[in-house]
């Protein structure tokens, strides 16, 4: 059901949207949005979102950025991985949360596997099919200075890019765990690397997943572009959580980056118990439930 209530929306008016007469883009998160939050040090939030529903309640809280993550591989369709899910799965869901936003937030959408790993050219063809056939404000891609031309083709072409290092789930074949990265000297001096070729390649943002803190400080500290860490400490620019897990549905996941703001599993539980136990006791519906 659609709600009626105008609920404000926060962030700063985008002077040129406004100056331009697009009223209702006015307070619309883009990529110099989240480059002056920087300059400001205002704290960018993100949070993962795969349908209509969520998208509209998560953007009515004032959330930044909505990345469709490819973690919907995992939360969505219950795959071990996030290895399966394709193109047009991830196209599919972004199309829902773009549909969720009227008042704030950026959507970004996740690069699957095997969506750019071919070549540029493909990667950018894809990037490009997700912009046109979703409405998304830009994607996101895993990897260091191996996809630094993909991301300079996709950036000057008008395509906002977000990059993904660190813990990059698709890589888990590779690496065989999902242990913190970037702890050994060459891990992390690799990394520092990685960032400063993506910044240069035209990446707006980074993602930086299970690193230490005080390797995504040096790095924060050492880009022009946003850092959003998950499980990289509290000086990265933004932080990022899955909707799944802060939220307490998925109860089975217990890493410490993880912040339950509520237990959601156990109440939806407790609201189908009760839904069950009266329709069988006959108490619904009642009289006034009924035409
Ligand atoms: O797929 C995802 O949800 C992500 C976040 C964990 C950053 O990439």
């Amino acid at each position: 059901m659609k709600s009626k209530k105008k609920i404000p929306s926060k962030g700063s008016p985008n002077p040129i949207a406004s100056s331009e007469g697009h009223a209702a883009e006015a307070r619309r998160v883009t990529t110099r949005t989240i480059r002056e939050m920087k300059l400001r040090g205002e704290k960018v939030t993100m949070i993962t979102a795969y349908d209509y529903t969520f998208a509209r309640l998560f953007d009515q809280a004032g959330a930044d950025i909505l990345l469709v993550g490819d973690s919907l591989s995992n939360v969505i369709q219950g795959n071990e991985t996030t290895i399966p899910v394709t193109l047009d799965e991830m196209i599919y869901h972004a199309r829902l949360v773009v549909r969720g936003v009227h008042e704030h937030a950026m959507v970004i959408c996740d690069m699957p596997f095997m969506s750019f790993q071919v070549t540029v050219e493909e990667g950018f063809r894809n990037a490009g099919r997700i912009m046109k056939e979703t409405g998304a404000g830009g994607v996101k891609l895993e990897g260091g200075q191996r996809v630094a031309d993909h991301v300079r083709r996709m950036s000057e072409a008008g395509i906002p890019v977000m990059g993904h290092l660190g813990l990059t789930p698709q890589s888990i074949h590779q690496f065989g765990s999902y242990r913190t990265r970037g702890i050994t000297k060459d891990e992390s001096d690799r990394m520092k690397k990685d960032a400063k070729a993506l910044e240069d390649a035209g990446c707006f943002a980074l993602v930086l997943e299970k690193i230490p803190s005080g390797l995504a400080k040096e790095i924060t500290d050492s880009l022009k572009v946003s850092t959003i860490g998950i499980g990289a400490g509290p000086h990265c620019d933004g932080q990022v959580l899955v909707m799944h897990d802060m939220l307490g549905l998925t109860e089975e996941f217990h890493p410490r980056f993880v912040r339950r703001y509520a237990s959601l599993a156990e109440t939806v539980r407790e609201a189908v118990r009760s839904y069950d136990s009266d329709i069988k006791n006959g108490k619904f519906p009642s009289k006034a439930e009924s035409y």
